[in-house]
């Protein structure tokens, strides 16, 4: 089957699905000790040169206000050799969760670390740093988003966490808010989402899986949100709903978010704000442009009457989509985000939340376009791309998810023009387990949109990036059967992108 990415021993996948780990000494004491205190797993994020971030949340109902947490970072998955410790009070107010933040580390080196409290050692988990700024390492990724618990388990991410890569790179919709159907591969406890103690519990149950665990415990993530760690299509301050109390139930749904993640604790959100766009640097090969599309945005035009979020709409129907003063990112963020691009580097990667190239359900002379993606903002998607030709920035790929597809497209000034040239190249990812749209409604649009290669909404999985000095190869990696814990992931296609012309080609 696939070579990519290097399968590793089913041992690993074993030790990083294993839970926690009583320490001997403490097996005889209280009863407490009974109770799993890493029931949620361990996790690290934001791999810089020098630092990353680790994170832990203890569980138990019978859980003190406040619980000392001591974490050890070793250089050998034995922790013989430990290079760092800590300790961090884990707060009833923040979840009982752990942000460590371990700093003055070797560039581009592999490092294990662990927790401990209440008597109870946590699993091993497995990092790394980012490459020091001069040298020229390869990256190895996991492009992901989109893990709906009751369309299907996570065989997706129990590959992942076989497969030798860098990092996972997720860009949304980490949880869904929703109730459960009747019928359902498994079911999410509890009605819709709107309260801080319902998002963490939502949270607490999704990292109950073993499979999003292990991936977790591999290697770090690079997080970005979407719009379902909040409320479906919710654009800035404005609910899908238009619910009154929307400012507190973004506060809520942030504030469960950074409690969850492996952020900083200066990131820890103040009431409904939490910056979580910024710029990740791979050495001297790449640097990583991540954004947030959801916290700035300005509303939906033309939403379904009494309702905000996304509508369908003929484009001659609602002439403000081509208002030039809207923006997806905010003002300030798209600034931030053209100052960011850095010609010097080989690749610039633009880690986004969904698909960027116009994708027209009809006849591209009268347009139909989903207004909660790019094409609801089509000035501000031409205003990037043309900051990327004019400063002659190179390798960039965008990178998405949202749209439960797999879609590689080329990306253009003008998508109606044939002759136009290609800027950039774009990589949107499928879901790990939502569901997507049927297949006939992609292939009936693949027509009318010549400049998206490829299309599949029936496939569910992630897609492995392979990233040198010259070439960018992306391996769409598809789960046999979503509702199988167990399932086969196979390749479906390959991709690979020349850095110094943009456009990607199968491979
Ligand atoms: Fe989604």
């Amino acid at each position: 089957m696939d070579d990519e990415p290097l399968a590793l021993s089913r041992r690993r996948w074993l030790a990083y699905a294993g839970g926690a780990a009583l320490a001997p000494a403490f097996v005889r004491h209280a009863r407490a000790a009974d109770v799993p205190r890493f029931a949620l797993g361990i996790a690290s994020g934001q791999p810089r040169e020098r630092s990353v971030v680790l994170w832990s949340r203890l569980t138990g109902a019978d859980l003190p206000p406040q619980v000392a947490v001591r974490w050890e970072l070793a250089r050998d998955e034995g922790f013989t050799d430990i290079v760092a410790r800590g300790e961090e009070t884990a707060l009833a107010d923040d979840a009982h969760s752990v942000h460590a933040e371990p700093s003055g580390l070797e560039p581009g080196r592999v490092y294990w670390y662990r927790f401990e409290a209440l008597g109870q050692r946590s699993a091993n988990g497995r990092t790394r740093t980012a490459p020091a700024a001069d040298a020229n390492a390869d990256l190895r990724f996991a492009l992901a988003s989109c893990q709906r618990w009751d369309h299907g388990h996570y065989a997706a991410w129990r590959h992942v966490a076989g497969s030798e890569l860098d990092f996972v790179l997720f860009v949304g919709d980490y949880i869904y808010e929703y109730p459960s159907p009747p019928l359902a591969v498994r079911y999410h406890d509890g009605a819709l989402v709107r309260t801080l103690e319902q998002y963490r519990a939502r949270y607490a149950q999704y990292k109950s899986d073993p499979a999003l665990q292990a991936a977790h415990a591999a290697m770090p993530w690079l997080l970005v949100w979407d719009d379902h760690e909040v409320d479906n299509d919710y654009a800035n301050l404005q609910g899908q709903s238009l619910q009154p109390d929307f400012r507190e139930q973004r506060a809520a749904a942030y504030r469960a978010y950074w409690e969850h993640m492996p952020f900083p604790k200066a990131l820890r959100p103040r009431g409904p704000d939490m910056r979580i766009y910024g710029r990740y640097d791979w050495g001297a090969l790449a640097c990583i442009h991540a954004v947030d599309d959801r916290q700035y945005r300005d509303v939906q035009v033309c939403p379904k009457p009494g309702r905000g979020g996304s509508n369908v709409v003929n484009l001659s129907d609602c002439p403000q989509l081509l208002d030039p003063k809207r923006t997806l990112l905010g003002a300030a963020q798209e600034r931030w985000l053209a100052d960011s691009w850095d010609p010097q580097r080989r690749w610039n990667l633009l880690a986004q939340q969904t698909l960027m190239a116009r994708f027209t359900y009809t006849d591209p002379e009268q347009p139909r376009v989903w207004t909660d993606g790019w094409d609801g903002y089509a000035p501000a998607r031409q205003r990037l791309l043309q900051t990327v030709l004019d400063r002659r920035i190179g390798g960039v790929v965008v990178l998405g998810g949202d749209v439960h597809a797999n879609y590689v497209a080329d990306l253009k000034i003008d998508f109606d023009d044939r002759r136009a040239p290609v800027v950039a190249s774009e990589i949107c990812g499928t879901s790990i387990a939502s569901r997507g749209a049927p297949q006939e409604r992609v292939d009936e649009a693949l027509r009318h949109n010549p400049h998206i290669r490829y299309g599949r909404s029936d496939q569910r999985g992630y897609v492995a990036c392979r990233l040198g000095g010259d070439t960018l190869h992306a391996s769409l990696m598809v789960v046999d059967k979503p509702e199988d814990p167990a399932s086969a992931v196979g390749v479906a296609a390959r991709f690979v992108v020349d850095a110094r012309r943009p456009g990607a080609m199968p491979a």
